[in-house]
């Protein structure tokens, strides 16, 4: 059913075929079909939150907290809404996302297009019980690095009351500078902003791009350490591979199976909690990023190409005997 769903869905242009399946998705919601119970597996504790098992969307998907309960239903157990930046903005010139089949990836520049801090906290006020939400936050495209921390912890005031756990997007390869937010003499007055804000103790994690050294990544993990971090998310889309014919991106899916594996790694000694995110397309990979060191898991672009029967296949992986 799912590949045939697939295959119409791919004649289209991609971000068409994700508005067509938002619109579908919404229907569906409305009329109350989706009753498919995911398997019983061991949940997780982490950060005082208790996950009922450990798979969730990534960021990306639902930038805008569109579909909340359609994803409950499915039976995700968390959702990464985001990035949001503080005021609402429509990102990069179509085209900017781009189908590779062949690698089974996708090339995106979208340039975090959302609805704003605000619209999406009004949204979030109606948002299911029993998901648990991360909301993953970044900056203004016109705003300058410079100016960055104010735009981080503006948007984390705004909605700091309406998600579980919070993501500090440092590494989208599409806004211009924004990776130049990963090293240590930026971090601290970045975190120390949104810090100063976060008098509920709400977790903060950092989402990092699997494109840093490993003497980047030694020093955003002890400066996470000193800042109070609670975990890392790794990672983002990678620019180490190019398709020069379609223009500049990140990259996702398939190919960032290695690097994944690696950024989870290098992250692991911290000992603070990791999502591994890039490239999970079945249980091994799962399985291979949680023996790495991964608590929890997500998912995009393989659940772009396999559809809801991923998430299927992955929890029946995970199911206790
Ligand atoms: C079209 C698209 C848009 C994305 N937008 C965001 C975003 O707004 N914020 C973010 O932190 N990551 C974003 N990502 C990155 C994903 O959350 C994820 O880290 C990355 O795609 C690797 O996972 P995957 O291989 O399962 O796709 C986006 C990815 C794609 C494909």
């Amino acid at each position: 059913m799912w590949s045939v769903i697939r295959s119409t869905l791919f004649l289209l242009p991609p971000e068409t075929a994700h508005q067509l399946t938002f619109w579908g998705g919404k229907l569906l919601d409305w009329m109350g079909i989706w009753t498919k119970q995911p398997p019983e597996v061991a949940p997780i504790e982490l950060w005082d939150i208790r996950f009922p098992h450990p798979i969730g969307l990534a960021a990306g998907l639902d930038k805008n907290a569109e579909l909340l309960r359609l994803w409950a239903h499915i039976g995700f157990a968390f959702v990464e809404i985001g990035t949001v930046t503080p005021r609402p903005q429509p990102g990069n010139p179509r085209p900017r996302l781009f189908r590779l089949p062949k690698e089974k990836a996708l090339l995106n520049r979208m340039g975090f297009n959302n609805d704003g801090a605000i619209a999406i906290a009004r949204r979030l006020e109606k948002r299911p019980p029993h998901l648990i939400i991360g909301i993953n936050i970044g900056k203004n495209r016109d705003t300058a690095l410079t100016e960055a921390p104010q735009d981080y912890a503006n948007a984390f005031q705004i909605l700091r009351d309406l998600g579980d756990f919070f993501v500090i997007n440092v590494s989208s390869p599409n806004t211009p500078g924004l990776r130049q937010l990963q090293s240590r003499e930026a971090l601290l007055p970045l975190i120390e902003a949104i810090q100063r804000h976060n008098t509920s103790q709400k977790p903060l994690l950092l989402k990092l791009s699997p494109d840093l050294s490993e003497e980047e990544i030694a020093a955003i993990g002890t400066t996470a350490q000193e800042t109070g971090i609670a975990g890392f998310v790794a990672g983002n889309t990678t620019t180490q591979i190019q398709y020069p014919a379609l223009g500049p991106g990140g990259i996702s899916g398939l190919p960032l199976r290695p690097l994944r594996q690696r950024l989870i790694s290098l992250l692991r000694p911290f000992g603070l909690p990791i999502i591994g995110v890039g490239g999970i397309f079945s249980p091994e990979d799962m399985h291979q990023a949680m023996h790495a060191g991964a608590q929890l898991i997500e998912v995009y672009t393989g659940f772009i190409y396999e559809g809801p029967p991923l998430l299927m296949r992955l929890l029946r992986s995970l199911r206790t005997p």
